[in-house]
Parts: structure tokens; sequence; C-alpha cells
């Protein structure tokens, strides 16, 4: 990979003095924010990018930690993956079927989509590959992964126990087309089953239980493949992906995610006084579960000027500071907004009244424990809440949380933000023990959020 911007070696651990930082309570937020590209569409387009011949450019990107470990494996699989300017990639590939075998293991730092997403890659190609990351990444189940991918014929040379990193695997060359139905609504999981179905000489099927977003379908029809995808049952899909397309190099424009526009667009409703515009938000309905959620519990968000940019819909939302009411959020709901839960948490605690959202199980297996660390976060900020099985209830104060505590973060980007947020609204500062990973998914957040008026110490 060449001309990268400055990276940070993702965290294993470190004294909290030194990677501590607090929100705290000032003025209304004011102004208007670009939140940074999509990372599960920037990882898409370094990946798409790899198993296309020709050049591949990209605009937009999210120069996030995440991502630029999903660059960095891209280049040890084969391609020219080159820094143009900010934002802007260009990744040359030399076609499905022709990966090289990487010289080292394959460093996914924070990052299950890259890792996942990846072993999908090479599962269906001949090349063997090590692929190993962060203390949060070892923790994370890949058996999802695994599981169908050697029932297309991949092999598990070594793993670390329980199915976890780091992991040996070997793909084959002819990757049997199968008809896999994932047992969660896993966009990673269904992601990883249709790209090693790039290079099989049949016709793979994928039927996931609940939609879950589909950028890979999205993209990998951009790209020139033959792929459907039909409604199954009242709430799942089913997707049928034709082996062995021929990819198309194509221009593409990531769109501002909606998962980091979350932390700005939760602030600026419990900050009073606020008003703020945020540009450019991908408004994909299969991504967009927190604004449904928000809107029942009353918040004041606008959408303006809905458009397409680079093959999706997209709009500018103005957000002002609200007086919210908790909701009950159903399980259904869940994967529309599955990264969204920890700053719905923090709004749900300014709230009035109880916040009950179902079915969060997948909370557990993400960068943290999600469910029990976004619990221990609200306790720390004097907010009661609840888990009962997979449910998580949290007792609005009406504005009124104190904060003042510290919430661990667990080497997760999306707690240590939420946190933040939190204590940018609270009646006390709110700590965080560790900022250090909010770099993988928007390393602009402290500046681009101090433009709006946050102060972060
Ligand atoms: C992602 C899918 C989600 C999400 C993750 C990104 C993707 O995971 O939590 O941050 O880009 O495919 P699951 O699909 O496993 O829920």
């Amino acid at each position: 990979m060449t001309s990268s911007p400055p990276s940070v070696r993702a965290p294993q651990s470190g004294p909290m003095s030194e990677t501590c930082l607090r929100g705290v309570p000032a003025g209304p937020l004011r102004g208007r924010l670009r939140p940074p590209g999509d990372k599960s569409i920037s990882h898409r387009a370094f990946i798409l990018g790899l198993l296309t011949v020709g050049r591949t450019q990209i605009e937009g990107l999210l120069e996030g930690e995440d991502v630029l470990h999903t660059g960095r494996a891209c280049a040890a699989l084969g391609a020219k993956v080159a820094r143009e300017g900010n934002g802007r990639w260009s990744v040359s590939g030399m076609g499905i079927g022709t990966l090289l075998a990487p010289r080292d293991v394959l460093d996914f730092g924070n990052a299950g989509t890259g890792s996942r997403l990846m072993m999908g890659v090479v599962a269906g190609h001949g090349v063997t590959a090590g692929f190993d990351g962060d203390t949060s990444l070892r923790k994370r189940p890949m058996r999802r992964i695994l599981d169908p991918l050697t029932l297309m014929g991949a092999e598990i040379l070594a793993e670390a126990e329980g199915g976890r990193c780091p992991i040996l695997l070997k793909g084959t060359p002819e990757p049997l087309p199968i008809e896999f139905r994932t047992k969660v609504a896993s966009a990673q999981v269904k992601s990883a089953i249709l790209l090693a179905g790039l290079n099989s000489p049949g016709r793979t099927v994928v039927i996931e239980p609940q939609a879950s977003r589909d950028h890979t379908e999205k993209m990998l029809r951009f790209f020139g493949a033959e792929i459907t995808s039909e409604a199954f049952g009242p709430h799942g899909r089913k997707i049928i992906l034709e082996g062995r397309p021929e990819l198309r190099p194509a221009r593409i424009v990531v769109p501002a995610d909606p998962s980091s526009a979350a932390f700005p667009l939760v602030a600026a409703l419990i900050v009073p006084g606020s008003d703020i515009i945020i540009e450019g938000m991908m408004m994909n309905p299969l991504r967009t579960g927190l604004l449904t959620t928000l809107w029942e519990m009353g918040a004041d968000i606008e959408v303006l000027d809905r458009r397409e940019e680079g093959g999706e819909e997209v709009a500018d939302l103005r957000v002002r500071a609200s007086a919210l009411h908790g909701v009950e959020v159903p399980e259904e709901r869940a994967p529309s907004m599955i990264d969204e839960y920890p700053i719905l948490a923090v709004a749900a605690a300014f709230a009035a009244g109880e916040t009950r959202m179902r079915g969060l199980s997948e909370l557990r297996v993400k960068e943290s424990d999600r469910l029990e660390a976004i619990a221990a976060g609200l306790r720390a900020a004097g907010v009661s809440c609840a888990i009962e099985a997979d449910d998580l209830t949290v007792s609005g104060r009406a504005g009124a949380v104190r904060g003042g505590g510290v919430a661990e973060t667990h080497l997760d980007h999306r707690i240590a933000m939420s946190f933040l947020c939190l204590g940018l609204a609270a009646q006390k500062p709110m700590a965080i023990d560790d900022e250090r990973m909010i770099a993988t998914s928007f390393p602009t957040f402290k500046p681009a959020m101090a433009q709006l008026g946050a102060v972060f110490l």
C-alpha cells in the first residue's frame, strides 16, 4: 500500500491517565458537520477492488484504522493500493481467482468486518492466510464465518480455542456452490459467503432470517455481478449470486456513515439549545433504525435535501435539542441499528420514562460485550438500567443525568464515543478510560465535535 496517512497501531492496553478523556458539559452544539465515509462500504470498496481486474477508484473512503487494515490486507494479497488524496484511493486488482499468497499473517487490528469478509475472499481462492488482530478481535467468535466457509471447501489449519483468532485458513480454488441459512442476521456472515462464492463455478444462495445491511449485494451488482435479492418470510431475504462474474472496475463514492453520524446526532438532541446540520448521511433503510427510534422518542430531526450519491440515498439532517420520551424498540429493528445501541442508550438516559430495547444478543459479540459495557457505563453515570435475558431497559432521567463517573471502554470505539457524548449533556463531566480506539472508525471525532462546540478534556 503506498502513501497511507499516518496511522496508529491498535493498542492492546495502556495506563489510564494517558488514554483517559472526559466529555464536559458546555454550551449548545451549533454548526454543520460531515461525518466520515461509511465503514462498511469502505471495507467493501477495497475488497471488490482487489477482486476486479483494473483500477477501482474510491472517493470519500473512511481513513480509519479498521479500513486501513483491510487496505493493507488487499495489498498483501496482490492488489496495488494507493492513496491519491484526502479520502481518494485507487485499488488495482488482478481479478477473481488470482490472489497472491500473503507472506505474513494478515493483521486486522480491531476490525471484525475486515477480518471476516477477507476470510470469505481467502476461503474461495487457492491460498493460505493467517488472520489475527488485537485483544478485542481475538475474543470475537469466528465459527459463524468458518462453518459455512468449510462447507464450501476451505480448511482451518489452526485456530485459537473456540474458533477464534489467530486463525490459519486454507482456501480452495474451486469453492462449492452452497445454499446457506444464516442463524443470526449478520451482514458479515452473509458477505463472507458471497465473497467466497464469487469464485465458485455455480450459484451461491444465502437466506437470512432478518434482512441485514445490503452493501455487498449492491456493490457487487454495481461492479457487474449477477446477484438477486428477494423477500423471504416476513423480515428475511434470499440472495442468489451467480459465480465467476467478470467484475468491471468502477468509481465508488462513499456516503457519510450513519453509525458515526449517530454521535453528533444524539449529542445535539440531549445538549439543551443545540441546533446542528449533519451533511450527506446515508439513508439506506437497512441502516436507519436509529432515526426511526429517535423520531418515536419525540426527536426533532428534519430530513433535508434527500438525493442519490454513488448509488445510495443520502440526506442532510437538521437536528435540534428535544425533550425525548422512552419507547419500546422491537427486536426486528435490531439489524438496522445494530451499532447504534450504545448511543441510543445514552439518548434513553436523557428521556422521560423507560426505554426497553429488545433482542440484543448480538451486542454481546461486538468489539466488546456491549450489553454489559453500556449497562456499566450508565450506572457509573448515575442512570439505572437492567439487563433481562437479551433485553436492556434504561430508566430515563428526563434530562437530569448526573455523569461524573468513568466508563470502561474495553477497546470499543462506540462505547468510548457514546459516553463522551453523555458527558456533554450531564451535570458533571463523564470520563472514559481509553480514547484510542475512536481512531478505528471516526478519526476526526474530537476536532469535528469541538467545531460544533463540544468540550473534551
Ligand atoms: C457490518 C455488519 C455488522 C456491524 C458491523 C459492520 C458490516 O455486523 O455490527 O459494525 O459491515 O457488514 P453483523 O452483520 O455481524 O451484525
